[in-house]
């Protein structure tokens, strides 16, 4: 504000304060509150950022702070004024406001409200200064300064010093920044990024936004899980719940803003994080206290470390067909430019935990859609059987109609923010002052039922997601953001699957109504697909690879062994069909079966082939062996036995006294020689597996030709007496224990798994050498009297 306006600014602090404060029973003023809104002319700001801060400013002006809003971009400052003036003309007061009312409080706001163009670290430095000389005319105390970040992520840096450097409140006021998603693209960017405002600003000062933690619904889940508990304490797991759907369906498509959404797609856009975060909403274990937001954090942090690995197969993409044209169009690419990015996404989650194993939660978002809504449904099982006839069956009572808990984000049919408890669970209690009983809106169906069968309840007041976001900032709840520990937590649980899609052509779609059924999706195990066939395949360019049904399962010899040879899925299908079929023939001759697996990342589809597709196996038959292992302690996500443990043994049932982790952490170190663990390995073999033969060995091969932990060169464990060595590994973890050649070479069966191009050079030379154990570990595989088969999938095969 200019000085000349200075003596009206004291005149309009005393009418606000009379005003607003009824000044006889006015509070002490707390302090004073600069809210610095950075691309304050942008669509985010005039659209909901100003409205929200006029909310804010509704809400908290009366409780004892004054404020002023300083509106900033790099628009010269007439055009921002000008911007600006029309924004705040057009915010809007509550609803039960008098017109007259709310002109007067509009007026008060615009008086608090300015337009500055905001570009040099001198113009932060400029503010800065402006900031504390009014504070210091108007005899307040600066209490603190929010920065919002309505900017693209690329001008975060440059702005972050600007404000380090020379905009920071003095001592005793705080400094809070909020930031705007995307947040990096994936692990890695987003690490980047995380590191570099990590430079500028301490964690507590930032506020990333993920507008979905604002909306209405979204924000009543922990509270309603919370109000509930006593209802939902036996229902919210694995023994009650069916399914859980978490559903963002758009009509719209990304025309005009393909070039950011080249680089993020529905899954960078949508799915990591207002999915993400809802799933951990429904998920994660209710802290006691959930005014703590440090507690909701670190039970939201826990939910994330229990999420189940995501493969190729967990996802079904698309794209809609006129993306490609405008991708060509906006982004200037030639007319044989194909895009791979996905505008719709399926994905299964599985949360490894007691409460939620075995539940499938379905993530679903797309864009050029038949409809706008979003919810979250929670489908409970039907476990009950209902003696009466149908036609008999009251909604309130019977257990045989379905029963769910919906939390309708908005739009669809129902029109806007809701909560829905099938009458057959309970009568869910919600907080009278703020959620109101929906009245019936006759002919409405949801979810296949009626709207009478739920108690439904939606806002007394409906509230935009970002005011009560800007609310939520001021009073400092941490949990309604994005922190930096589970941003990352986020990307690391979505960046593998992103890179396995990364040569996935999505399925295509026409958009709207006309999609039909070509989207849905089914899933079995962990995997999913789409439910029919696709109407059009693309046509493949000449340097495309074969798709799998060009291919046979191959059949030939390698090194004068038998050799299986497939695509990926194939080949792990048929090994883990080999494998249930030794033991199964084990166990009818012997009793038992002893089974010695490798670790690594190629096993671990094997794994979970055989915990999700194989219910005749006699698990409670089977030992189960480590041929290798790294030497840090057994719940280090290295080990190999955490591999097995989290993609197997969780799964099924094999007694615990058939499990034989290798013993590498003894006396509370790891492979000391001295703590004989190789020995005490060897011992426990020779004691429980007949001649130390196992009856199938497991391997993998590595790009150098090591076998199970024998690495070219070693000086133990190629031949001679021992079972079980120690060795050293060329890459970290160094040290190792391994299974011996001579006792890998007893065994009955012997099957070698190699996948992935990066195998291929290895597999060729492999197949030309002679046996030469020093050399290539590999080659010396050779069972004395038992079988050797080869499981090579075609990138490893045939490059
Ligand atoms: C944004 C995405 O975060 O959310 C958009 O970038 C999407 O692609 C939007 O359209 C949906 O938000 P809302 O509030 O309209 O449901």
């Amino acid at each position: 504000m200019c000085p000349r306006h200075a003596g009206a600014w004291n005149m309009l602090t005393a009418a606000v304060c009379m005003a607003l404060l009824g000044c006889l029973q006015a509070q002490e003023l707390q302090g004073h509150v600069s809210v610095i809104l950075l691309g304050a002319t942008g669509d985010l700001a005039r659209k909901y950022l100003w409205q929200g801060l006029f909310q804010l400013y509704l809400e908290e002006a009366g409780k004892g702070h004054s404020f002023r809003f300083h509106g900033t971009a790099l628009t010269s400052t007439k055009q921002g004024q000008e911007v600006i003036a029309k924004v705040l003309e057009s915010l809007s007061c509550p609803r039960d406001t008098a017109p007259g009312r709310c002109a007067e409080l509009k007026a008060q706001f615009q008086q608090l409200s300015e337009y500055r163009r905001l570009k040099t670290p001198e113009d932060y430095l400029a503010l800065s200064k402006d900031i504390e000389a009014r504070v210091q005319h108007e005899g307040l105390q600066e209490v603190g300064r929010i920065f919002y970040f309505s900017v693209p992520p690329f001008a975060y840096a440059e702005i972050a010093r600007s404000i380090s450097s020379s905009c920071r409140p003095g001592p005793g006021a705080w400094l809070r920044v909020v930031l705007e998603k995307p947040f990096g693209h994936d692990h890695r960017s987003a690490q980047q990024l995380a590191a570099e405002l990590g430079s500028f600003f301490q964690e507590e000062e930032m506020y990333r936004v993920d507008h979905y933690l604002g909306k209405q619904v979204v924000a009543q889940i922990l509270p309603f899980r919370d109000q509930n508990r006593k209802a939902l304490d036996g229902l919210w797991n694995r023994h009650h719940v069916e399914r859980v759907e978490i559903i963002m369906k758009e009509t719209v498509d990304a025309e005009g803003r393909t070039s950011f959404y080249e680089e993020y797609g529905v899954i960078g856009d949508v799915l990591q994080n207002h999915l993400t975060e809802i799933l951990m909403l429904v998920a994660m274990e209710l802290p006691l206290n959930l005014s703590s937001s440090e507690a909701v954090l670190e039970h939201k942090l826990q939910a994330f470390r229990a999420l189940r690995g995501l493969q190729r197969g967990s996802a079904v993409v698309g794209q809609y067909q006129a993306y490609r044209g405008q991708v060509r169009r906006e982004l200037q690419k030639p007319d044989s430019f194909h895009s791979l990015t996905p505008t719709f996404a399926g994905v299964l989650v599985h949360i490894d935990n007691l409460r939620w194993e075995g539940v499938p939660f379905i993530l679903m978002s797309g864009k050029a859609l038949d409809e706008r809504v979003g919810y979250v449904r929670i489908l409970f099982k039907d476990q009950a059987y209902c003696a009466q006839s149908e036609k008999r069956w009251v909604p309130a009572q019977s257990h045989c109609l379905p029963q769910q808990i919906i939390f309708y984000i908005g739009h669809g049919e129902l029109g806007g923010p809701a909560v829905l408890v099938s009458r057959n669970l309970f009568r869910p209690s919600l907080p009278s002052a703020s959620w109101k009983e929906v009245e019936g809106q006759p002919g409405l169906r949801l979810f296949g039922r009626p709207l009478s069968d739920y108690y439904a309840y939606s806002p007394v007041r409906e509230q935009d997601a970002y005011s009560i976001l800007i609310s939520r900032i001021f009073h400092r709840r941490k949990d309604s953001f994005i922190t930096m520990e589970n941003l990352l937590a986020s990307w690391v649980f979505w960046t593998p699957l992103l890179d396995s899609l990364a040569h996935e052509v999505p399925r295509l779609y026409p958009g709207g109504a006309e999609n039909g059924h070509l989207l849905d999706f089914e899933f079995s195990g962990s995997h999913l697909s789409f439910s029919q066939p696709p109407l059009e395949q693309l046509v493949l360019g000449p340097d495309s690879a074969p798709m799998p049904s060009d291919f046979q399962v191959l059949r030939a010899k390698y090194r004068g062994s038998p050799l299986i040879s497939a695509w990926p899925e194939e080949l792990i299908a048929r090994l883990a069909g080999d494998i249930e079929a030794a033991a199964v023939q084990a166990v009818k001759r012997f009793g038992k079966f002893h089974l010695a697996l490798s670790g690594g990342s190629s096993p671990v589809a094997l794994f979970q082939q055989l915990a999700m597709g194989h219910y005749g196996f006699p698990w409670a038959h089977t030992h189960l062996w480590l041929v290798d292992e790294r030497c840090v302690p057994l719940w280090d996500p290295e080990s190999n036995f955490q591999g097995l443990q989290a993609h197997l043994l969780q799964h099924v049932r094999v007694p615990y006294y058939n499990v034989h982790p290798m013993p590498v952490h003894r006396r509370q170190r790891l492979c000391a020689e001295e703590d004989q663990g190789a020995q005490a390995y060897a011992e426990e073999i020779s004691t429980l597996v007949t001649n130390s033969s196992f009856d199938l060995v497991l391997l993998g091969m590595g790009t150098d030709g090591h076998t199970a932990s024998l690495f070219p060169q070693s000086p133990v464990g190629l031949d001679g007496k021992q079972l079980v060595v120690l060795t050293t590994s060329p890459s970290s973890p160094h040290r190792r224990m391994s299974l011996s050649l001579p006792v890998i070479n007893r065994a009955h069966k012997v099957a070698v798994l190699v996948m992935g191009r990066m195998k291929r050079e290895i597999a060729m030379l492999v197949s030309r050498v002679g046996r030469e154990p020093r050399k290539w570990p590999i080659s010396g595989v050779l069972p004395d009297s038992g079988q050797l088969v080869w499981y090579m999938d075609y990138d490893a095969f045939l490059g």
